[in-house]
This record gives C-alpha cells, structure tokens and sequence, in this order.
C-alpha cells in the first residue's frame, strides 16, 4: 500500500443556520490525492459543508459554524475556520469549489476562464496554454474553441458546467470541490468526466457530491453519508 497523507480532516464540524441546526458534530478525514464522496438526502447540507471547506460559508451574523477544519500543506496543518479574513482569497486558489448551478461569469467563454488567471498575474500566453489544456480536460475545447469570444451564457447547461469545472481546473488547486458536476451531462460524458477526475487525482485532492450512486461507487476511494441530526 503506498502510504498516504491527510489533507484535509473535519472534525466535529456543525453547522446552524439561525436557529436551524443543519448537520452535527460531522468528522471526516480525508487523504490527499483520493476521492470522497459526499452523499445524503437532499437538504441535509452537502452543499453547505463544501462551502464550508473553502470558507464561502462562515461563522457570521445568522451563521454558525463550530468545530476545525485542518488543512494540511508540506508547512503544516492550520484550521481555516479561523483564517483572518485577509488570507481567504488564498485559501480559494488552493481550495476551489466548484459550484451545483454553473456560476458563469457575464462574459465570454475565454473571459470565464481567464478572469481568475489574469488577477494570479500569470502572462497572456500562460493564460493561453491553461485555458486549451483545461477545456480539453473536460471534453470542452472541440465545442468552443471556434467561438471562444461568444457569450458564455450561450452555452447549454452541460456545457456551462463543463466550462465551470474546466475554470476551476484551470486555477491548478489542491483540493477540487465538486457539487454534482455531471447532474446535467448524458451518460457518456458523464463517464469521460469521471475517468477524468480518477486521472486527476494523481495530482489533486477531490471531494464530490454526486446523487448518482453508480457514479460514486464507480470513482470514490472513500463515502461520507451525512446523517440527519437528531
Ligand atoms: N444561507 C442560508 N440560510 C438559511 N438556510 C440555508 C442557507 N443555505 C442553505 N440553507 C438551508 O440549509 C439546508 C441545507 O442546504 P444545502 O444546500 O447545503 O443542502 P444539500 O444537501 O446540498 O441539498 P441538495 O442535495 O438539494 O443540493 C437546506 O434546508 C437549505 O434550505
Ligand atoms: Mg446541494
């Protein structure tokens, strides 16, 4: 067995919104370079917890988040529940979500890839070359590639959450947080995702909330079924 390293733990994790206890106390420890699944009934918080995870979700007014959340880098552990406000951008390069309704940005498609890339300061050609590489991760580039200047919102749904998940990609994070990326794509590019996301996991950390039970039984190294709280 090659050995392996945590990469994020969740431990005693719960989450209120207002009066509403939304999940509880929930601990998941999860290993870099692997895929964990998330699962549950809808409503239970999957979305929330990832959310959770890259801070979009935090401890606010009507908002409570109790608990650690431990991410682990070659310098260390740190609890990104108790980032300052200042390092979160940071936190979201390295921990990106990926959201369950496509969030396309009111620009072209090249534009949606771009935008983030431009703000990291990276060169038009690096941009370029992140941008082909990523599109053609998810079967996107043949698509697009002839109209990379037309609006993204002229894309059908399963190409906005390809274009989504290939801009995420693009970003190079450490760990992908992928809210039921395929709910909008047929079988077959489902399945080409899904080996894209096992080739994936060489280099990154992904956690997916899918409800597609062959599909996690087909890519996840590991299950997380959030249970209801009492
Ligand atoms: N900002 C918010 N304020 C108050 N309640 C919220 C907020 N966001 C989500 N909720 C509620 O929290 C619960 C969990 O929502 P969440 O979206 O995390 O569920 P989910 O498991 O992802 O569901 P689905 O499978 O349908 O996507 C739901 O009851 C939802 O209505
Ligand atoms: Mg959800």
């Amino acid at each position: 067995m090659p050995s392996t390293n945590l990469k994020i733990s969740i431990n005693n994790v719960s989450l209120c919104y207002g009066e509403k206890m939304i999940f509880e106390n929930v601990n998941i420890a999860i290993q870099e370079h692997t895929i964990t699944a998330i699962v549950g009934p809808s409503g239970i918080g999957k979305s929330s917890l990832l959310q959770i995870l890259n801070q979009m979700i935090r401890e606010e007014e009507g908002v409570d988040v109790k608990g650690e959340v431990y991410f682990y880098e070659e310098n260390g552990a740190q609890d990104i529940l108790k980032l300052h406000e200042d390092r979160l951008p940071k936190l979201r390069q390295k921990v990106v979500y990926v959201a369950q309704h496509p969030d396309i940005l009111p620009f072209s498609i090249y534009d949606n890839m771009a935008f983030a890339l431009r703000l990291q300061g990276l060169n038009k050609e690096e941009i370029a070359f992140k941008v082909e590489k990523a599109l053609k991760q998810v079967f996107l580039w043949d698509e697009v590639s002839e109209r990379l200047n037309s609006h993204a919102s002229l894309l059908s749904g399963g190409q906005q959450q390809r274009l989504i998940l290939a801009r995420a990609l693009a970003l190079s994070p450490q760990v992908l947080l992928l809210d039921e990326p395929t709910a909008s794509l047929n079988e077959s590019l489902s399945h080409k995702i899904e080996a894209s996301l096992v080739e994936l996991k060489k280099e990154i950390t992904i956690i997916i909330i899918s409800h597609f039970k062959a599909q996690v039984q087909r890519i996840a190294d590991t299950i997380f079924e959030i249970q209801t709280s009492s």
